[in-house]
């Protein structure tokens, strides 16, 4: 019987963005399953918890009918995490050159603490380049339309979020 291929594709998700969607839509094509795992990071300051990022993720990839998508969370080393779950591959978005030598660094240091895993790099389309949640926390934050740039269920979310906040 062959083996799955299953890849773990990581990251904040704080949130979820149309250039994430973009890498976990064209990524679970080349795989039979794909995990997108969100990292408790504790150091950072979320507007969203983990869970609830997990959740609005899971419901994403539900509502677009992405078969062999699910989310999950994860705290430690990536590499702990992807052996866990039986990953080989790790799968990485792209946007720009500004990205690679970060994603070169985290590559190769996952290589070496990771022994047969793979990183395997999408490059994000165009129209999705310039998509930073960060960036997307601080319009949304300031009352700006976010629209375009993260799915509707998403968008209602953070903009009820960031209202409650300021409050
Ligand atoms: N489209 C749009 N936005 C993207 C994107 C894409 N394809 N790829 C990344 N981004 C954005 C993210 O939303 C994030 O935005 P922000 O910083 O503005 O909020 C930013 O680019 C950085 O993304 P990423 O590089 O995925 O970082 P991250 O913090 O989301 O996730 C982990 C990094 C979780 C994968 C990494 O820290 C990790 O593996 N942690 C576990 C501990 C570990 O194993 N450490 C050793 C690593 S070698």
């Amino acid at each position: 019987m062959s083996q799955i291929r299953r890849a773990i594709y990581a990251g904040s998700f704080d949130p979820l963005t149309y250039g994430h969607l973009n890498i976990i839509e064209r990524g679970c094509r080349l795989v039979d399953e794909l995990v997108v795992a969100v990292a408790h990071n504790h150091s950072k300051r979320n507007v969203f918890s983990p869970q609830e990022r997990v959740d609005m993720i899971q419901a994403t990839v539900e509502e677009r009918g992405l078969r062999g998508v699910r989310a999950s969370l994860f705290e430690g080393l990536l590499v702990d995490h992807a052996r866990s779950i039986g990953a080989q591959v790790l799968l990485r978005g792209l946007r720009s050159v500004k990205d690679f030598e970060y994603e070169f660094q985290m590559a190769l240091t996952n290589k070496e603490l990771g022994g047969d895993l793979e990183t395997v790099f999408l490059v994000t389309e165009g129209k999705y380049a310039h998509l930073a949640s960060s960036l997307i926390r601080e319009i949304a934050a300031m009352g700006g339309p976010v629209t375009g740039m993260v799915p509707p269920g998403i968008e209602s979310r953070l903009v009820e979020r960031l209202r409650n906040n300021r409050s």
